[in-house]
């Protein structure tokens, strides 16, 4: 029954021409999102920025998965909780539950996951409370010797354990070890690193036995640092992601979703767009942006009740292009058309 639960959740994720939103954005983050528009952090603005982005019209005809805070899980709109809202319209909610990085000691400048104690405990609150997928972030940062085979490992290994936990407690793993765009490293450094990154992943999830039929992979696309002078054409970014995931990634799972990282919200579509369209993938592929999907929709909204309907807009019109982008339809008119 739970297999079933699960295959199904995995499969519902990564339905055709859907994607997900990653509205899970911690404290410190949507502080620092907040900030630089000058909308302070308070709980009540942070529910009504979630309440807007959930409560966009037509949302589902994209979206089939958002990620939710800790917090978010547990606030309410119209009466109901945001995962009930969530489910109304036919959205899977699910829920970050790493506790963020620390730096990994003995180890200058790279960090670890947090979270593990007691998480066994907090997953199945979360599935009471409606949660029906996880997500735990590990982040391996590019830069003259680094990373460390140690820093990937020790990652690997909090992953794994976050995943068996999660399928225990009978809930869809997003397994997500983001390779990050800072630096000045090449594309071909990146592509290295996104290897050898999922090597020791896949190598501790088969150690820990969890099911790969039962979870999904979030990643980075391969591109180059964003401070390298040679930046790359979108063809050659789809082609060594997917010669990247095809080596790295088995077929046995189900999706492999994207993280936008950094890029302009664009840029991230443009991209997907020519990975998805580059064909002989095992998996599904789509979307699991963040301030890709988001960035345009709070820069309108400024707080502002009165700008509620137009940020909803550029939601979804976001949306929408990525959801085209997953089925290679996304086109520079399709960019310029108004929702
Ligand atoms: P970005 O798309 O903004 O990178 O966020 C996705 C995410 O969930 C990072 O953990």
């Amino acid at each position: 029954m739970t297999a079933t639960t699960l295959l199904s959740t995995a499969h519902a994720l990564t339905a055709s021409g859907k994607g997900i939103l990653a509205a899970d954005e911690s404290f410190p983050t949507i502080e620092k999102r907040f900030k630089v528009l000058g909308i302070p952090s308070t709980e009540e603005n942070r529910r009504a920025y979630r309440e807007l982005l959930f409560a966009t019209p037509g949302l589902g005809e994209f979206i089939s998965g958002v990620i939710l805070f800790d917090e978010t899980i547990r606030q309410k709109t119209g009466g109901a909780s945001m995962p009930e809202t969530l489910a109304r319209i036919g959205i899977i909610p699910g829920v970050k539950v790493d506790g963020g990085t620390m730096a990994l000691p003995g180890f200058a400048g790279e960090k670890i996951t947090q979270g593990l104690d007691g998480l066994r405990e907090k997953l199945a609150a979360y599935r009471e409370q409606g949660a029906r997928f996880t997500k735990w972030r590990a982040v391996i940062g590019l830069g003259e010797r680094l990373p460390t085979a140690t820093c990937i490992e020790a990652n690997a290994r909090a992953l794994a354990l976050f995943a068996a936990l999660s399928q225990e407690a009978g809930l869809v793993p997003i397994v997500e070890p983001e390779v990050l765009m800072d630096g000045d490293h090449s594309l071909a450094r990146c592509e290295e690193v996104t290897r050898m990154t999922l090597e020791s992943v896949f190598g501790a999830l088969f150690e820990h036995r969890v099911a790969l039929e039962h979870m999904l992979l979030k990643t980075g696309m391969v591109l180059p640092g964003k401070e390298c002078r040679q930046q790359a054409e979108v063809g050659e970014i789809a082609e060594a992601t997917l010669r990247c995931l095809r080596r790295g990634v088995p077929a046995a799972v189900p999706g492999i979703v994207f993280l936008s990282g950094g890029q302009s919200d664009v840029a991230a579509t443009e991209r997907l767009n020519a990975i998805c369209a580059g064909g002989g993938a095992p998996w599904t592929l789509t979307f699991s942006f963040g301030r890709a999907l988001q960035d345009a929709a709070l820069k309108i909204w400024k707080g502002s009740p009165a700008n509620v309907a137009a940020a909803q807009a550029a939601l979804l019109h976001r949306a929408k292009c990525n959801a085209l982008a997953v089925q290679g339809k996304y086109s520079a008119d399709v960019e310029s058309a108004t929702v």
